[in-house]
């Protein structure tokens, strides 16, 4: 079960595969560290659990040359993505695409070192049981990485426009933008409950680092996909914004992102927690 289709995305599959590129691209510097701060540079073996196009996987593989990666997701055209990607030297070989549902992971008990779900689990309609499957899938001391997004702690954008900083407070505080929304939603607000999530589902030590990733680093332009009003599209089909308003945040979004002084800091959530010996949870 996801809320997450490519295809239905503002744009369609292509304008959706460039923006988790670029997103990727920007993020990885801060999300690096932390994964190297969490082990990633020591794993055997690397689940990128929902790995969609490859992004997140293919830098994994960089960051660590010796391990061996496994790419999970349930859409094909994705992993299809995924596979002409880690076909390059440096991946190929050592990369396996699994075509599955999160949900019934066909992979062993203990055979992973670290699991990493990258804005996955905001679309899960109920990620306990999901993350339940992940913890049994890593080994006993093994890790897990969700990295995922609150939309009430999104970041900053200066010079500030009012316009848009109202229409972004109106569109994440509507019904459906947290676990009690409509099915269909993803969850925007799930930063939050990172940690109460992993602890649920039986990690030990759980606990959430929020981490920062500007526009000076890589250039303002680079945060044009991330930050573009088009992707509100869903709320003007929701009733929530009018067309209007919806092309009037779009000129005003163009106007900023053209201006010389134009500054974005994004904010990230990375929640990781360990998973214990299996003879140690309760029964
Ligand atoms: C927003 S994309 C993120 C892709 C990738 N992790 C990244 O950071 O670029 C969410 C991914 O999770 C996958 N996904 C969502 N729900 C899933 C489920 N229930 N089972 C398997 N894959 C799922 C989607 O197909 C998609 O590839």
């Amino acid at each position: 079960m996801t809320t997450y289709d490519p295809r239905t995305m503002p744009g369609g599959l292509d304008a959706e595969l460039a923006r988790l590129e670029a997103q990727a691209a920007v993020m990885w510097p801060a999300e690096r560290r932390l994964l190297e701060s969490w082990g990633a540079g020591r794993a055997q073996v690397i689940a990128d659990l929902g790995c969609g196009s490859g992004a997140l996987l293919a830098r994994l593989g960089d960051l660590n040359a010796g391990a061996r990666l496994i790419g999970v997701d349930h859409d094909a055209a994705l992993l299809s993505v995924a596979g002409d990607r880690c076909a390059c030297p440096g991946l190929a070989g050592r990369v396996e695409l699994v075509q599955s549902e999160l949900a019934s992971l066909p992979l062993a008990d203990g055979s992973v070192d670290l699991a990493v779900l990258r804005f996955v689990v905001q679309h899960l309609p109920d990620p306990v049981p999901v993350l339940a499957g992940v913890r049994r899938l890593l080994r006993p001391g093994g890790r897990v990485v969700v990295i995922d997004v609150d939309a009430e702690l999104w970041g900053i954008a200066e010079p500030v426009d009012p316009v848009l900083a109202a229409l972004h407070r109106r569109v994440w505080d509507v019904p459906g933008n947290g676990p009690a929304g409509p099915p269909e939603r993803a969850d925007r607000l799930v930063g939050r409950r990172l940690v109460r999530t992993l602890r649920a589902a039986g990690f030990a030590e759980p606990t959430t680092q929020v981490y920062s990733y500007d526009s000076d680093e890589f250039g303002v332009d680079a945060f044009g996909p991330l930050l573009d009003p088009v992707q509100l599209m869903p709320h003007v089909d929701a009733g929530t914004l009018s067309p209007a308003e919806l092309a009037d945040a779009v000129r005003r979004f163009r106007a900023w992102l053209a201006r010389p002084d134009a500054y974005a800091l994004l904010v990230g959530f990375a929640a990781t927690g360990i998973a214990p010996d299996p003879e140690s949870l309760p029964r």
